[in-house]
């Protein structure tokens, strides 16, 4: 059992803000081998939390526990509450669940398809044919992640022909398509340039109306540019979880104030 010797501090919410919550997630790779320890995290609704902590801190562990991404690799224990549900129980339709709770990876990763179809491939599984409405839906998706004017000429070109940070605006558009309530990113930017990762950013703020956000990121400027909250992570513990700008100004424990002045420095 590793100890972390140092007062911390995690931010709660009431259960009404509240879009999503852990309660003492663990994570046992291999059966045996503990990796996230206890981790109890809210997430209040329509903003973005970032997830911050050095290499091998379990910032992608825990994320991927939120939609039941680690099912195959992992044993985890503990409640993922949602809509009062606790989704880390075994009868949860893991497919369902996916459809409220998306993810964006790190490195975008489009269908070998046409724009258009990698927006509308999920909704055509679930039955939807009916052409117009394929057709709004594609639209709609694409506004929303910043892409439509940059891409609406060539809906039926291949997505494997833009630019990264258009492909990852569409893996953004693609996940908005099903109408998810929650969009978990790991470090969505860090394949990206400067200026697509800009309009990323751009996009992710404006997303905010309308979904709540839980997104891994290494780019501390990034975190303090466009998230309200952040929660340190060192060694699978949860060390501090506060509002972006007290981590930022006056972290409360001497790790978390080590690793931002290192992470700034
Ligand atoms: N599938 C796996 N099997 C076994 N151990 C794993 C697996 N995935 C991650 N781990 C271990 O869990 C710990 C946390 O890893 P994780 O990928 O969550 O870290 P991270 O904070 O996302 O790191 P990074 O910033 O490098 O992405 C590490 O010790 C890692 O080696
Ligand atoms: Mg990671």
């Amino acid at each position: 059992m590793e100890i972390i010797d140092q007062p911390s501090y995690i931010k709660t919410f009431d259960k009404k803000d509240r879009a999503l919550y852990t309660e003492n997630l663990s994570v046992f790779y291999g059966g045996t081998i503990q990796k996230q320890f206890d981790a109890s995290l809210q997430f209040k609704k329509n903003t973005i939390t970032a997830l911050i902590g050095g290499s091998g801190s379990g910032k992608s562990t825990f994320l991927r526990c939120l939609n039941r991404m680690n099912d195959q690799v992992a044993r985890v224990d503990g409640k993922i509450m949602f809509h009062g549900l606790d989704v880390n129980q075994k009868n949860i339709n893991v497919y369902e669940l996916r459809k409220n709770i998306g993810m964006v990876f790190q490195r975008p990763n489009p269908f070998p398809k046409s724009i258009r179809e990698n927006i509308t491939y999920a909704l055509k599984a679930n039955g939807q044919n009916d052409k117009q409405k394929l057709n709004q839906i594609v639209e709609e998706s694409l506004r929303a992640a910043a892409l439509w004017d940059e891409v609406k000429d060539k809906l039926d070109k291949s997505a494997l022909a833009l630019s990264g940070g258009q492909q990852q605006r569409l893996c953004i558009a693609r996940a908005l398509a099903v109408k998810p309530e929650i969009l978990l990113l790991d470090e969505p930017a860090s394949a990206l340039d400067p200026v697509s990762t800009s309009k990323l950013e751009d996009t992710l703020k404006q997303l905010r109306s309308n979904y709540t956000m839980v997104m891994v990121t290494h780019n501390m400027q990034q975190a303090s540019r466009i998230s309200e909250y952040t929660a340190f992570f060192h060694l699978g513990h949860v060390i501090e979880y506060n509002s972006t700008d007290e981590i930022f100004t006056n972290p409360k424990g001497k790790l978390t104030e080590d690793y931002i002045q290192g992470s700034f420095g």
